[in-house]
């Protein structure tokens, strides 16, 4: 295979909250694992992030936390870089958007599309929030999504069907500051006139050419990349504001600038280019050899993440002129949990740098598993329990028991020395010939960005170690001295496929791998030596192997179930306020404090309470619907507030005379209304 050159950036996070299990599983392990995999066929690669801390993600988020833009993304900055350093995802820059190097290179990037004239100069209304003295742009404004009608999507674009809008298409919008339905007000913007760029882009995204010169393989782009970018296209693209009237972020370097700053999906891209900047800085390298020749730009992002790389951000790079563009923007479904959707507000969540805590030693066990359900093409689920089936039936049952088996053998029979190979048989050969077909059909699946079904592929090499193994038994030849050249043949082969799983796992299984190599005392990182059969050579010594992959037990399981539901929050939907009311109809109400003295449950309702209550002026008979929430025995005692001149009612043959009233949440569970001061029965209630 050829040696080519990549660039494979990885959506920069923004530094408004720590990492969860979504955002691993569908943009930073498949890079990790695609980039892994080019280092090791010997391409160049430069492998690109950073936190995004520009925009109102991060402001909104300060506000909430009571503090400032720059506390918010140093704090995450932060937590999100030791997050991905402890999962040892293989970034050669972790950078951020913040920096200073940054500022200049986007302030320079604006001035020539400016001076380019790629900008138009427009003056419009836009929603301006009264109270808060703020023009609402992006996240500052929320309504129901035009296209999935789901009813809280952003100005910029709906997290729930992933569609890129604009604040004038938000149904009933409403100002994210105040709550209140915002104003229009004057302003002037950069924009991005987009539709000049249509031509090209269909030809660029349908058949991959680039002005009529080929420039990437379009059928290895996933649909939903290029059906959503031609449905955009497909429906006219239109100017789109480049800058906004905010003072966080990188300040418009040109005249009539003041005030406003450029828009985050303008500048946050840009950092993938200023991060290659300080990398190639740091590592006496010129970044411009990263973003310009023959060079492959590879973008992994979230779905809703698609139009700005594969539609804005080309129009920008080529704007620009010079610049590579993306060769593929391999762009990834949502992941679930447990049967809901990650909810950073619900705290719905697993988060990386938690579990990382929990369980410093369970890292490949955590990425095999989120490989194995990676939302490649449509949206998965993380559920605990397929956690467990998988790391129990699948890694430890699997690759540790073959493992585990092969160098135990060996160091029982032969001091831990490699056996040499004898006369093989059919099955024998066919074994070696699949050893030698597995690596090839890993890489085109790895190429193709098929990754879950490349982990697949390389899980076959220990399924077929396994099976081999249990096949023929070495552990029952070997009690017949006659059978030791078949035993020595055996065991050679399961050390190859040993061997060999140390040099196809490395891209997956990182830490499993060099493990795997420490028991072998056989190491390499190049993917040509997988497939050969004769890495390690008869006489070669092998260590003694440690568990790879301890049994989950059901206790953890259940306490990371337990974990969730204990710390999410439930957003409550309250009733509206009702129609006005006057206040004489309120005082015709007679409420007052009432106790319960007697009370039993009424035949064949299973809802209903027949009390006796004391209401100072009397005690009379009420039936409550409250048998399912109380019974009759606790209820004794209790003080409550009572309707007293309802109509009398005669419920299942028992006369009520008034009404118990209960407060109730939104499970349904009921509360009795009762005095703080413990006023006696008879008092009224104004
Ligand atoms: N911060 C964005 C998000 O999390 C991604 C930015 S990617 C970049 O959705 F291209 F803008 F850098
Ligand atoms: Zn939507």
């Amino acid at each position: 295979m050829a040696k080519e050159k990549y660039t494979v950036c990885s959506a920069l996070p923004y530094a408004n909250g720590p990492l969860h299990l979504g955002h691993v599983a569908g943009v930073y392990l498949p890079s990790d694992i695609f980039v892994r995999f080019l280092r090791m066929n010997d391409h160049d690669v430069a492998f690109i992030c950073g936190s995004d801390e520009h925009g109102a993600a991060i402001t909104l988020r300060a506000k909430k936390e009571g503090t400032t833009p720059k506390e918010i993304v140093d704090k995450y900055n932060k937590v999100i870089g030791d997050a991905f350093k402890d999962f040892d995802i293989s970034f050669d820059i972790f950078h951020r958007t913040s920096a200073e190097i940054h500022h200049e290179t986007a302030q320079d990037f604006f001035k020539v599309l400016d001076e380019k004239d790629h900008f138009t100069k427009e003056t419009s209304e836009q929603y301006y929030d009264e109270e808060y003295d703020q023009f609402l742009a992006d996240r500052y404004i929320t309504g129901e999504c035009p296209n999935c009608k789901h009813p809280s999507a952003y100005g910029d674009q709906c997290e729930n069907c992933g569609s890129a809008l604009s604040p004038t298409e938000l149904i009933n919008p409403k100002s994210t500051l105040s709550g209140k339905t915002p104003i229009m007000r004057k302003t002037s913007h950069w924009y991005l006139p987009m539709e000049r760029h249509e031509d090209w882009l269909t030809e660029w995204i349908k058949e991959g050419k680039l002005d009529g010169v080929p420039h990437h393989d379009a059928s290895k782009w996933r649909n939903q990349v290029t059906g959503q970018c031609m449905s955009w296209i497909d429906n006219g693209l239109r100017p789109r504001a480049m800058t906004r009237d905010l003072d966080w972020g990188v300040k418009v370097p040109v005249d009539g600038g003041d005030g406003k700053v450029l828009y985050v999906w303008l500048d946050a891209p840009i950092g993938y280019i200023s991060a290659t900047k300080q990398w190639a800085l740091d590592n006496n390298k010129n970044w411009e050899d990263y973003w310009t020749g023959d060079r492959k730009l590879v973008h992994f992002i979230g779905k809703d993440n698609i139009v700005f790389h594969a539609i804005i951000f080309p129009i920008l790079l080529k704007a620009h002129e010079g610049l590579i563009l993306p060769d593929n923007v391999p762009a990834y479904e949502f992941l679930n949990l447990e049967g809901d959707k990650f909810s950073t507000s619900r705290n719905w969540a697993v988060w990386l740098h938690e579990y990382i805590e929990s369980y410093p030693d369970k890292i490949d066990e955590l990425k095999y598993v989120l490989t194995s359900i990676a939302p490649e093409t449509k949206d998965s689920e993380f559920t605990w329990k397929e956690y467990q089936t998988r790391v129990n039936s699948e890694l430890a049952n699997i690759l540790g028991n073959f493992v585990n088996r092969a160098l135990v053998l060996t160091q029982k029979y032969y001091n831990g020395s490699v056996p040499a190979l004898g006369e093989l048989t059919e099955a024998d050969k066919v074994v070696l010939a699949t050893i030698k077909l597995i690596p090839a059909k890993i890489s085109k699946f790895v190429y193709d960005y098929k990754l879950r079904e490349a982990q697949a592929e390389a899980m076959k090499l220990a399924r077929l170690g396994n099976e081999y193994l249990a096949e023929t038994e070495p552990w029952k030849m070997v009690k017949d001295p006659a059978n030791a050249e078949r035993v020595a043949t055996i065991m050679n082969i399961a050390l190859q496929i040993t061997a060999n799983l140390s040099i196809v796992l490395q891209p997956f299984l990182p830490a499993t791998a060099t493990k795997l190599s420490e028991f072998m005392n056989f190491s390499t990182s190049s993917w040509d030596d997988a497939g050969l059969t004769d890495l390690v050579p008869a006489g070669h010594i092998t260590s003694k192997p440690s568990i790879l992959f301890p049994k989950i037990e059901d206790e953890m399981v259940a306490n990371e179930a337990e974990k969730l539901e204990a710390t999410k929050v439930t957003e409550t939907v309250f009733d509206p306020q009702k129609d006005e009311t006057s206040f004489d109809d309120f005082t015709k109400m007679d409420i007052r404090l009432g106790t319960i003295l007697e009370a039993e449950k009424v035949k064949k309702a299973d809802k209903l309470l027949k009390l006796l209550v004391d209401t100072g002026l009397d005690k009379r008979t009420i039936v409550s619907g409250i048998a399912k929430h109380y019974s009759a025995e606790e209820v004794i005692g209790k003080q409550v507030t009572v309707l007293m001149n309802l109509p009398p009612r005669t419920i299942r043959g028992v006369d009520s005379q008034g009404m118990i009233l209960m407060a109730e949440n939104e499970k349904g569970e009921l509360s009795f209304v009762s005095s703080e001061k413990d006023f006696d029965a008879g008092f009224g209630i104004h």
